[in-house]
């Protein structure tokens, strides 16, 4: 909380969370100094003195002692990253802040800094909050207090403080069909800095990392993690400082000229969305898991079992007919689809990827009597019928365009370059808005929409609005307002975020949508690493996961059914080929799958997510409880033992007895050993489930069976009682 140390006469500010807690520094005439954030200390722990007292005073440096605050500036004694960079018209060019005020929200648990610069005439206000999950929330506003415009180049939504033994920082990198791929870079005095300039979320560079101690593992040592929630350009950086310690910045990339503060105008930041765990990269995964459950606006305030979609692209691509379609959505509701999602194609002009972005209304020579019909047969049934739009979008081949070319972004003078032949309108034009709004609104009206897919194919260049300024910010912002909009006039609806896949994964879109499209890849080996990637900040149930064609069509690689659907199976499960063209055996198979998730579904959406790779080509994910587990054991490629190693749950307790048996649908013919033999059997109810000890599990582990590459064993793992 608020504690004052009398023999010092400095007060520390101390949020705690269940397993975490963070110290600042208190000091009424400058930003509080960062003094601790990690694992949980006791109440009325507090430093054993002010840090300045602490140190000794190192030679050859200014005669003023300035460590890490939470608002670093530049210009005065401060060396380092600055949280802010700032002028005006090149004068006031640094910073102090020279007051500080404290406004608890919440004690223990937020806080606000009023932080004033009289001499730069601003002022600054962070919001620090770390809830029960041991989320850590920061976010900035900044104040232009003076009489002249403050331009403003970089403001950090936080500034962090990690320890100086953090080793190695573990962040995303990605392109199209490939996104969440890790990378592993270790910290040094080098900089690490991450910029994405794409206009949005961008498959290259996800907005947040993750900083291990060393030791940290999967399940276990202490782990840090730092997202930004915004859809746009951003910058995350971390630098070595002289005291040794870390400083760990995100906040969103301006362009330049991009905010000029009016006096009396405010800055605000997205938010930074950051944690801390003991228990490794899983219990990190858990608090995000927690964090974006927390602000997933689901209709109705809760989610509902997540249905199962069958989407037409990669079945029709742009090849749209009624007749086929209708026949689509009968073998799909054959086999227990329960959402049918028409993606691209249906649109005015639509028939390829050329032209038509922007005219909202159904193709006439498709649809001649609209999509209603096809809606209303899709209800018949018993399905949901989703609908493929790209708003924020318009081809130079469109009515749109042609009618309003100035809509689009663009710069006088130079060209106006295309990708995947399309230009980005300048959404915040609320002439722009209401057209968006009112083409969507009229669909959601006239036809029975219960889901949109929300694409965005292309990344923001040469974005400039109609007054020659850069657009980028206001656009991220115009298109979270576009979307409240919509969910406000159809609050039963639900949006998915697709950027091209997934190039516009964060927890900036999910506060306005209820799913992600992961990527464009189906390959169900690809999927495996790109889906644990995902899995570090998001959770499974919006991850969306479908079951491919073979071969797969972004990468030619083929795999059999069973593990194209094991591979799906955790995330929002979705089909996306021509099922009519499955033969019985195929179509049986994958029924049994659609019915097996249908049976787990709430089991693998709720509770925590647990990743570990055993080696030798086997990768393992348990969903649910200590309790109550399931969890997929994939072998990704052949293997080069002679023995399986026995999967070790760490997560399992150690008192109790667990009820073992497989899942997996249609037994597999490889499955060999007498035990996994009577797994299967007790998972089809035939025998009844093996029992084994808590402690066993966790530490000896399950014997696993020798499996093919390119294969999953499913397991439920349910506690019975205490073993003692
Ligand atoms: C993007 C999406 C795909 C599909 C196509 C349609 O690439 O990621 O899933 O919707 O657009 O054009």
């Amino acid at each position: 909380m608020y504690t004052h140390a009398p023999e010092s006469g400095t007060d520390y500010l101390i949020l705690h969370g269940c397993h975490t807690t963070v110290v600042l520094e208190y000091r009424p005439h400058e930003a509080p100094l960062w003094r601790y954030w990690g694992p949980r200390l006791p109440e009325g722990c507090a430093p054993l003195a002010p840090l300045r007292d602490g140190r000794a005073f190192p030679p050859a440096t200014m005669d003023v002692d300035q460590p890490l605050s939470i608002a670093p500036c530049f210009g005065g004694a401060w060396f380092g990253q600055s949280a802010l960079l700032a002028h005006r018209a090149g004068q006031q060019f640094e910073q102090a802040f020279d007051q500080c005020r404290i406004e608890w929200a919440q004690p223990g648990r937020s806080l606000i800094l009023h932080l004033e610069d009289t001499v730069a005439q601003l002022g600054l206000d962070i919001h620090l909050a770390l809830d029960e999950h041991d989320v850590l929330r920061l976010h900035s506003s900044l104040h232009n207090r003076g009489v002249d415009v403050l331009d403003v180049q970089w403001l950090a939504a936080g500034t962090l403080v990690l320890p100086g033994h953090a080793q190695q920082v573990r962040s995303f990198f990605g392109q199209w069909a490939n996104e969440f791929q890790v990378q592993h870079d270790p910290l040094s005095h080098d900089i690490w800095l991450r910029e994405n300039r794409r206009g949005r979320t961008s498959h290259d560079t996800f907005p947040g990392a993750v900083v291990m101690l060393p030791g940290a593992t999967e399940h276990a040592g202490t782990a840090f993690g730092a997202h930004l929630a915004w859809s746009g350009n951003h910058r995350q950086l971390i630098e070595r400082l002289h005291d040794a310690l870390f400083q760990w910045q995100l906040g969103e990339w301006l362009a330049p000229g991009e905010v000029r503060l009016e006096p009396g105008e405010t800055l605000d930041t997205p938010v930074l969305v950051a944690s801390c765990s003991t228990a490794g990269l899983n219990g990190l995964a858990a608090n995000f898991h927690a964090a974006v459950r927390a602000a997933l606006p689901w209709p109705g305030g809760t989610m509902r079992p997540r249905p199962i979609h069958i989407n037409t692209w990669e079945a029709m691509y742009f090849d749209h007919r009624p007749d086929e379609l209708r026949a689509l959505a009968e073998a799909a509701s054959e086999i227990g689809v329960e959402r049918f999602v028409l993606d691209d194609g249906w649109f005015h002009g639509r028939h390829h990827d050329r032209a038509a972005l922007g005219d909202w209304w159904p193709d006439e020579g498709k649809y001649p009597d609209g999509l209603l019909p096809l809606a209303q047969y899709v209800q018949s049934l018993g399905m949901e019928f989703g609908l493929w739009l790209e708003p924020e979008m318009v081809n130079p081949d469109s009515e749109l365009f042609r009618t309003h070319p100035d809509w689009a972004l663009q710069i006088e003078g130079r060209p106006l370059h295309t990708m995947r032949n399309q230009l980005v309108l300048d959404v915040s034009r609320g002439e722009v808005a209401d057209y968006l709004f009112e083409r969507i609104d009229a669909l959601l009206n006239e036809i029975p929409i219960a889901y949109i897919k929300w694409d965005m194919n292309r990344d923001l260049a040469h974005a400039g609005d109609a007054n020659a300024r850069p657009a980028y910010r206001r656009f991220v912002q115009a298109v979270y307002a576009l979307l409240d909009r919509v969910r406000a006039s159809h609050p039963a609806v639900e949006i998915e975020s697709c950027a091209s896949g997934g190039g516009r994964i964060d927890m900036g879109i999910l506060a306005h949508t209820h799913r992600v499209w992961t990527s464009d890849c189906n390959d169900a080996l690809s999927r495996v690493g790109i889906q644990r990637g995902a899995l570090q900040f998001i959770p499974p149930e919006i991850m969306g996961a479908h079951i491919g064609p073979a071969p797969a069509h972004t990468t030619g690689r083929s795999q059999n059914l069973d593990f194209r659907a094991a591979v799906a199976l955790p995330g929002h499960l979705g089909i996306e080929m021509d099922v009519r063209h499955l033969d019985r055996t195929q179509r049986n198979a994958l029924k049994c799958w659609l019915d097996l998730y249908k049976c787990w579904r709430e089991r693998l959406h709720h509770g925590q997510v647990w990743l570990g790779e055993l080696g030798d080509n086997v990768v393992w994910q348990a969903h649910g409880g200590t309790r109550d587990l399931i969890v997929f054991v994939y072998r990704t490629a052949p293997t080069t033992c002679r023995y399986t190693p026995p999967l070790r749950l760490p997560m399992l307790e150690h008192d109790l007895e667990y009820r073992i048996q497989r899942l997996d649908p249609p037994a597999p013919e490889w499955t060999s050993s007498p035990l996994n033999n009577t797994l299967l059997a007790a998972g089809r109810g035939e025998t009844p489930p093996l029992q084994g000890h808590g402690a066993w599990l966790a530490e000896a582990g399950l014997p696993l069976p020798r499996m093919l590459a390119e294969s999953c064993a499913i397991y439920r793992i349910e506690a019975m009682h205490s073993a003692s």
